[in-house]
């Protein structure tokens, strides 16, 4: 198991994945770190280096990283006789919108995208244009990866996606703020009303191994009860994805279907504090034992 290493102490895992190395570690896994800020800035080789030589399959388990810089780190590692367990063309098949939004198009809100570059907002006739396959009423702005859901009014949220001149706004606030760290290119969907339910988790996460469900957890935004929800839409996009450890986050649309609302590479996406994170780690240690 790769962690990211705690940018103050490199020899230590990141105190934000140190249960989840030490529950490796129960499990008579390897532990191995990689220097996620170097991964960034382009140095792969300075990210591996004290990944050691021979390693052999190898899942990762930290921050999010951008599909370009995974296939960097999967080549880096190559070279020191390590393999990423998710290829890098897996990696942004379920952590990039593009990648799952077509599988997954019967049970997640109606959407297109326009690939853009960081600090380039599309036109107002671009947006026009790309709305007219979804209509009009109210919608959300993201990118490839992450929405702007704290600035909901500025850089998320649009009353109505036929209003040109607002949208453009919000979108051009939201490419704005995503500085360089914009992820390919503008997405824009329908919005959906979801339930918030008393005591209830406004969103969970289902984790999914080898297209079957592992764990469900809440979203880490949205502590609460997760109950047992009923996957029977969800599980055949997620086969047809394809990916090893995808996690699905779902919410419950005010007409009771259950509605994915984003779909996430698991070895990036973040567990919640109360979960215990062998649930998650024995199955990916596991995986990586011949004698299992
Ligand atoms: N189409 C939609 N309809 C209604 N609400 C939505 C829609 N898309 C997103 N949201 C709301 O906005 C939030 C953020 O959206 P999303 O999960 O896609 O972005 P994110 O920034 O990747 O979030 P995360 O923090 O989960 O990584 C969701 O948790 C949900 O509450
Ligand atoms: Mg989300």
């Amino acid at each position: 198991m790769l962690f990211c290493a705690d940018p103050l102490r490199p020899r230590s895992p990141d105190a934000h994945f140190a249960r989840e190395a030490e529950a490796v570690a129960a499990f008579d896994g390897t532990v191995a770190l990689v220097d996620h800020d170097a991964l960034l800035r382009g140095d792969a080789a300075a990210a591996v280096r004290r990944v050691p030589e021979g390693l052999g399959p190898a899942w990762y388990r930290g921050w999010m990283i951008p599909s370009a810089r995974y296939a960097q780190l999967e080549e880096a590692l190559h070279g020191r006789g390590a393999a990423l367990v998710v290829t890098a063309e897996e990696y942004r098949r379920a952590h990039e919108f593009p990648g799952w939004y077509e599988i997954f198009v019967d049970v997640t809100p109606a959407s297109v995208w326009l690939p853009t570059r960081p600090g380039v907002p599309p036109t107002p006739a671009a947006l026009a244009a790309a709305t007219a396959a979804i209509g009009g009423g109210p919608g959300i702005v993201k990118d490839y990866v992450k929405s702007r859901k704290h600035e909901w009014d500025e850089a998320c949220y649009i009353p109505n996606l036929f209003d040109v001149a607002a949208l453009h706004a919000v979108v051009s606030t939201f490419v704005e703020r995503q500085e360089e760290d914009l992820a390919g290119g503008v997405v824009l969907r329908r919005f959906e009303p979801y339930l918030r339910r008393p005591g209830h988790a406004d969103e969970i996460r289902v984790w999914w191994f080898d297209g079957a469900p592992m764990l469900v957890t809440a979203h880490p935004d949205a502590p609460g009860e997760v109950g047992a929800p009923d996957l029977t839409r969800i599980a055949p996009p997620v086969a047809r994805l394809g990916c090893q450890l995808v996690t699905t986050d779902l919410a419950l649309r005010a007409d009771g279907r259950w509605r994915v609302v984003e779909v996430g590479d698991g070895q990036v996406s973040d567990l919640p504090r109360e979960t215990d994170p062998s649930l998650l780690l024995e199955r990916l240690v596991r995986s990586d034992d011949p004698i299992a």
